[in-house]
């Protein structure tokens, strides 16, 4: 399939995981792909993109400023879709968090979602459309012990997603949400075993999905295939949040 071919998408924490997957299913189907991460080098330098559709750049989705920057880069081409992947998990019980973790979890996981927002649309309005992904989460619906900053921007970034469908869908810009439940990627890597057993367990389909499966899900959703879907919350999570 080549849905997206002359559309151009912005995808956040594209370095790794989902929003990489995201990036690179985009590209195949051919999306010029802006992929913004922390972790990449300025985009003046090396370019170590797995395909020449992919231009990375460096970006923090918490700065006002970064998003500025990017704006100015797309005044022209403008955009088409917008992906916002980028997150981080405190891990922490509620009463033993640092508050400097929570406003980290908060500043990047719902800030950044609305800060990336704020910036492409009046792009995506002077285009006369364009559609929009948020990651948000199982752990919006349903609650694990820990990771209070987690839960509650995750949660968030699910309302947000509704209030600027409602707000822009006279624009004919669709605003849309996915709830992944466990899935395997560096972050979930990188959690002790036990907490991932226990995800999985608590999964009717008894396994964590892939990036691989989620992405397919977020570019059926940014396509025109999903032309009726706005202020959506999408459950891809094996059956979790049904339990
Ligand atoms: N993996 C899961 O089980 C799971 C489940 C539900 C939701 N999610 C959400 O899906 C999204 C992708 O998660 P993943 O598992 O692929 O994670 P990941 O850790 O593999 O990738 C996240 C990326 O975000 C980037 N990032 C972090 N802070 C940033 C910032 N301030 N600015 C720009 N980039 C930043 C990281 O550098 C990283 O490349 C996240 O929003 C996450 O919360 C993940």
């Amino acid at each position: 399939m080549a849905r997206f071919v002359g559309k151009t998408a912005v995808v956040t924490g594209a370095a790794s995981g989902m929003g990489k997957e995201v990036a690179e299913q985009l590209a195949a189907e051919g999306a010029r792909v802006m992929a913004l991460d922390l972790v990449f080098p300025e985009q003046s330098s090396s370019n170590t993109s797995p395909s020449p559709s992919i231009l990375q750049r460096k970006h923090d989705v918490t700065k006002p400023e970064d998003w500025d920057g990017l704006v100015a880069y797309l005044a022209h081409g403008g955009v088409d879709i917008l992906v916002n992947a980028a997150g981080v998990m405190d891990y922490a019980l509620l009463h033993e968090t640092e508050f400097s973790s929570w406003r980290h979890t908060l500043d990047v996981d719902l800030d950044g979602v609305m800060l990336g927002m704020r910036a492409v649309i009046p792009l995506m309005k002077s285009r006369g459309g364009g559609s929009i992904v948020n990651f948000s989460s199982a752990l919006a619906t349903i609650a694990f012990a820990g990771s209070p900053g987690y839960h509650a921007a995750k949660a968030a970034v699910m309302h947000l997603t509704r209030n600027a469908a409602v707000t822009y869908a006279a624009d004919k810009i669709r605003v849309n949400a996915v709830l992944p439940g466990i899935i395997d990627t560096p972050m979930v890597r990188k959690q002790p075993d036990e907490y991932n057993a226990a995800a999985v367990a608590r999964t009717p389909l008894g396994r964590m999905g892939t990036a691989r499966e989620i992405a397919k899900c977020v570019l059926f959703i940014a396509s025109e295939d999903a032309a009726y879907m706005t202020g959506s919350a999408v459950t891809i999570d094996g059956g979790l949040s049904a339990m």
